[in-house]
């Protein structure tokens, strides 16, 4: 079974073409960061408008790479949450054309149920499970019990770490994206030098707030309360303090999570999830306490419609469909309901 995926709920447009049940024949992604540099981060109007541009041509490129037509075709699945509503129109449109022409099922997709199962097109996941999922717009950390049944531990009551990275970022006038401007100037610096809050402040029951990280690293930058503004030659430092501060809180609440619910196995998926400091301390501490962690590639982290694919071919197996009236949701519900 072929199966076309498509996925453009932030500044990614992208299509795969996924043999069943993982082998990905291909899976283009287009990014827009180059076109969204000089507004200093996505703008929603302008990223559909991009999607509207790049996101045929992604299929095609798809299938010309795959040597596939598009008859060729047994399923459609897509992203219809969350994300921005512009995007996910277009790429919903797209979906719902390809299906009637075509006369093929079509799947809606929650986004972030696509992050959770992305690491099933790597190593493959074993159940049960704990799942992060850290994004620029997410910080959720998920029980998994088998491929379809999540539920949702904890959350961000605020932003996101992707957010807080590029909000650093831009503060430190290293631009659009941050994380990989973060991890860039943080490498081989004093991860001690500053003293970064916690991304999970005690009072918050295991849920996540940047928003202080943020303010801290703003009053870093600019000084305040007489003291003076951190120098430029430290931001590197200041940087690589607050990438280790992320990455410990992260991965303590993974593993937390993980000794709560007695699993043996942590998965992280997301933009953020291409962190190395993240990915090595995760993996450090994770087995010091016996749990394995793992994390698909780069390529399967950050937005992509392999794994929009993968979570549509699973849902279709277990006898899920969507039709043509089915709408676009700015928020996720993947795992509130179990
Ligand atoms: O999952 P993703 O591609 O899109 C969303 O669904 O949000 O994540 C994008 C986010 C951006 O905020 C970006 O700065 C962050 O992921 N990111 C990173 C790294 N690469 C991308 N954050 C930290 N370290 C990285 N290496
Ligand atoms: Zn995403």
């Amino acid at each position: 079974m072929l199966i076309l995926g498509l996925e453009s709920t932030c500044d990614e447009s992208s299509a795969s073409i996924l043999e069943a049940p993982t082998d990905i024949l291909v899976n283009v992604v287009k990014s827009q960061i180059d076109d969204l540099k000089k507004y200093g981060g996505v703008v929603p109007e302008i990223a559909s408008r991009l999607h509207l541009n790049y996101l045929i041509g992604t299929i095609n490129e798809a299938l010309e790479k795959s040597s596939k037509s598009i008859s060729d075709i047994d399923l459609i699945a897509v992203s219809h949450r969350p994300g921005l509503l512009g995007g996910l129109l277009v790429g919903t449109t797209i979906a719902k054309t390809l299906s009637l022409l075509l006369k093929k099922p079509l799947i809606m997709v929650d986004h972030l149920y696509g992050h959770l199962v992305a690491s099933d097109l790597d190593k493959g996941i074993q159940y049960p499970c704990v799942a992060g999922i850290f994004s620029g717009a997410h910080s959720n950390i998920y029980y998994g019990k088998d491929d379809l049944t999540w539920e949702m531990i904890c959350k961000s009551r605020d932003d996101a770490p992707g957010e807080a990275f590029d909000k650093v970022s831009k503060l430190m006038g290293l631009g659009y994206p941050g994380g990989p401007a973060i991890q860039k100037i943080a490498e081989n610096r004093n991860d001690k030098m500053f003293k970064i809050p916690s991304p999970v402040p005690k009072s918050l029951n295991g849920d996540f707030s940047f928003s202080g990280i943020k303010t801290h690293i703003l009053y870093q930058i600019k000084g305040s309360n007489a003291k003076t503004a951190c120098p430029k030659e430290n931001y590197p430092d200041l940087a690589a303090s607050f990438q280790k501060s992320v990455a410990e809180g992260l991965s303590k609440r993974l593993i937390d999570c993980a000794l709560e619910k007695n699993v043996k196995n942590i998965y992280i998926g997301g933009g953020v999830a291409a962190n190395q400091i993240l990915r090595s301390y995760l993996q450090e501490k994770s087995n010091e306490q016996g749990i394995k962690s793992e994390y698909p590639p780069l390529s399967l982290c950050v937005d992509n419609a392999a794994m929009i694919a993968r979570a549509g071919y699973i849902l279709h197996e277990s006898g899920v469909k969507s039709n043509l009236s089915d709408n676009v949701y700015s928020r996720s519900v993947w795992g509130l309901d179990c």
